[in-house]
């Protein structure tokens, strides 16, 4: 008895084979007789050519179609069905033309047994055998070529890189947003934060598989180093964030900012970590009245501005042929976030217009660059990608040229998209004014910003007026505010102060970077 697989396995795989060769057959047949009709038809009237065409058509009809069915018969017994898919190299090539010319022989001797009183010219014969036997193999080196094609692209994809990005005070404004978008891309995510403003905007993510948290504070070294373990690219985020939270706590400030930077370096470079990413900010420009770029010279005026400084030096002396750091000069940042912030100029100022109607503008003729925060994860995850021969030991502006704006233009922008605001503007020391050409990171690694000031504005609106942002004076929000009230953040249970003091000397002189190096506002 036939098994049932054994058929099904005949329909599907055998049967549409022997259907293809059935009519490969015919077409080379018909293909050689129409080649001799063509040929005769000059030489013969046209009589003769229409008796030509009428015997062929005879032949065609009463010999070669009953007899066709050789072909197959032959190929079968020739293994074409079977063995021969296991057969590889020119032995596969001989096997097929040797059942070809075989099984075009057999019809011959078999067709001049039929039909010998009606003999087809022997040019038609001589055309047939090789016609058969090229399109017979032909179909088959094509079939062969498409397949192998199909798993080049297919079945062998670029091995994944499944080494986790760490991602170094993920759990906050710029952060949390940088993780979602790694692991919307495949990426593993591993994060190190010490949550000094709580786990909600990562919350949600711990369930997710590609994702690992520690719970640990960048400055504790027994920390950093089960963090970096198997780490291929570190993006470094963490910091006490702007310059009034940075005077709040200068030693934590300190701490954080610059000698955990340093040890971290270190620790990557132990672990084999490639790509160091790092947050600096074009506040290291200072004041200065022209267009700065990557080039022109630092000018820091806060103790915020020279950690940025300080680690950017620390950083860019760090690189070897593997440890390639790459610095980030941020523009200041606005938009909504998973932790909002309304610390930052443009969100304060359209929180403050929404709900007192009324902003204050202090030196409304400086310039700042400016960046939405979805851009700036953008830019840190393009450059993890971006060619290490490009991006290695090199600093880049992040922002877009098109996004630098006096403080007054963002006032004007906002009572716009905040009708009946009211602007008042005052005079303070504040100094900071900067625009910045953010032509670098355009031309070498195709960055541009995707969303403008008044889209980012529209949609920080929303979220104020549909209750999704309850109180935007939550000293949640709000960096300084939140570490007055929760105190020093140096826990030395956790930090071990004395490695901490000696990562915090300066480069090239032993003298801690503090205080003295950064002018006070
Ligand atoms: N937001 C901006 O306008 C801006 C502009 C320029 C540069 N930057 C830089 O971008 C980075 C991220 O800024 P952000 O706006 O997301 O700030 P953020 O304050 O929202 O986030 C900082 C994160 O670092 C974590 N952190 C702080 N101290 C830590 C410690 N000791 N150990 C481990 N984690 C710690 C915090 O818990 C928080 O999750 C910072 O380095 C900042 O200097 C931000």
């Amino acid at each position: 008895m036939i098994q049932k697989p054994m058929v099904e396995g005949f329909l599907r795989q055998a049967l549409p084979r022997l259907i293809a060769d059935m009519a490969v057959v015919h077409l080379s047949a018909l293909a050689s007789l129409a080649a001799v009709v063509l040929w005769q038809r000059n030489e013969v009237n046209q009589q003769d050519t229409a008796a030509l065409v009428g015997a062929l058509r005879h032949y065609y009809q009463f010999t070669f179609l009953p007899l066709s069915i050789l072909f197959p018969l032959i190929f079968a017994t020739n293994g074409f069905y079977t063995r021969y898919r296991t057969y590889s190299g020119t032995y596969k090539w001989i096997t097929l033309a040797k059942g070809t010319t075989i099984a075009s022989l057999v019809f011959l001797f078999a067709a001049f047994l039929l039909s010998r009183a009606q003999s087809v010219p022997r040019s038609a014969i001589l055309l047939f055998i090789p016609t058969v036997n090229a399109m017979v193999i032909g179909i088959r080196v094509v079939k062969a070529w498409l397949t192998d094609r199909k798993t080049v692209t297919t079945e062998a994809p670029p091995a994944v890189e499944r080494r986790p990005i760490l991602v170094v005070g993920g759990g906050g404004y710029i952060g949390s947003i940088i993780c979602r978008k790694l692991l919307a891309q495949g990426k593993r995510v591993r994060l190190l934060d010490s949550f000094v403003y709580g786990q909600d905007a990562v919350h949600d993510l711990f369930s997710h598989p590609d994702f690992e948290v520690i719970q640990g504070d960048c400055r504790n070294i027994q920390s950093v180093v089960s963090a970096m373990q198997g780490v291929k690219s570190v993006i470094h985020l963490a910091a006490i964030v702007g310059d009034p939270a940075c005077e709040q706590d200068r030693a934590s400030a300190l701490e954080i900012n610059f000698a955990a930077t340093r040890m971290m370096i270190e620790i990557a470079k132990g672990n084999g970590v490639e790509r160091f990413l790092f947050a600096s900010s074009c506040s290291v420009y200072g004041e200065n009245e022209e267009l700065v770029d990557e080039h022109s010279d630092t000018g820091p005026i806060s103790l915020y501005a020279q950690t940025k400084v300080d680690s950017e030096r620390a950083l860019l002396s760090s690189k070897s042929s593997s440890f390639h750091p790459i610095i980030l000069r941020l523009a200041t940042v606005f938009g909504n976030s998973y932790r909002p912030r309304f610390d930052l100029v443009v969100n304060l100022l359209t929180a403050k217009a929404l709900r007192e109607g009324v902003i204050t503008i202090y030196n409304g003729e400086q310039w700042r660059p400016f960046i939405h925060v979805t851009d700036v994860a953008e830019g840190f995850v393009r450059l993890l990608d971006a060619p290490l021969a490009t991006v290695s030991g090199q600093i880049y502006n992040l922002g877009d040229s098109r996004l630098n704006f006096t403080l007054s233009q963002v006032a004007e922008t906002i009572r716009t998209l905040v009708p009946g605001t009211r602007v008042e503007h005052v005079e303070n020391p504040d100094r900071r004014n900067y625009r910045v050409c953010f032509d670098k990171i355009r031309n070498e690694v195709g960055f541009a910003c995707e969303v403008g000031l008044e889209e980012g504005v529209a949609d920080l609106k929303i979220a104020l007026q549909t209750g999704r942002i309850p109180d935007y004076l939550d000293p949640l929000y709000h960096n300084q505010r939140f570490l007055k009230a929760s105190g020093p953040l140096t826990s030395p249970a956790e930090i071990d102060a004395q490695v901490m003091a000696a990562f915090a000397m300066a480069l090239s002189d032993p003298q801690p970077v503090s205080a003295g190096n950064a002018r006070r506002q």
